[in-house]
């Protein structure tokens, strides 16, 4: 499945949530459908290196799906901008990642990055981490059109298949 990337982004960030309620709806494993949410916005986004999911498990953020380079695998609640915006439960732009107190470089090529964490009601499932290697890749619109995704993606995942 292949998204057109030179729609303006309203228009992309509509087919995504489109595209991903086709790819995952009827498919009962949470982590194929994971690994395809990820590829699918690797597709249909340009200029980023990273994107993929970290997971809730216990007290800590573990590596689930993504597209990019290998990543660091345990993140602590509070620490990066990944831990933060678990902490937080709220979305974090973050315009120039060296800016960013505690940033975790995974991958050296990164400048800046969102995390959308994934709640269901006022339960932490994970987040959504995307990684741009240009400063101030992501804006409001992104912000929207991502969270939008999220809360797609919520009820199309059985979340309880990926704790330990
Ligand atoms: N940069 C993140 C770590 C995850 S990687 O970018 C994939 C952070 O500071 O939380």
């Amino acid at each position: 499945m292949t998204l057109d990337r030179s729609v303006p982004r309203d228009e992309l960030y509509r087919d995504l949530v489109r595209s991903l309620e086709s790819l995952l709806g009827g498919e009962p494993d949470a982590l194929a459908n994971l690994a395809n949410a990820s590829g699918l916005l690797a597709g249909a986004l340009d200029r980023i290196n990273w994107c993929g999911f970290y997971l809730l498990r216990g007290e800590e953020l573990v590596l689930g799906p993504f597209q990019g380079k290998p990543a660091c695998v345990r993140i602590s609640l509070g620490q990066g901008v990944c831990g933060t915006a678990a902490a937080r439960r709220e979305t974090i732009l973050v315009a120039d990642v060296e800016s960013f107190p505690g940033h975790i470089a995974c991958d050296p090529a990164s400048r800046s990055e969102i995390v959308v964490p994934i709640l269901e009601g006022s339960e932490l499932h994970g987040l959504l981490d995307i990684d741009a290697p240009e400063k101030n890749r992501f804006d409001e619109k992104d912000r929207a059109g991502l969270e939008r995704f999220v809360q797609t993606l919520v009820p199309l995942v059985k979340w309880a298949q990926l704790r330990n």
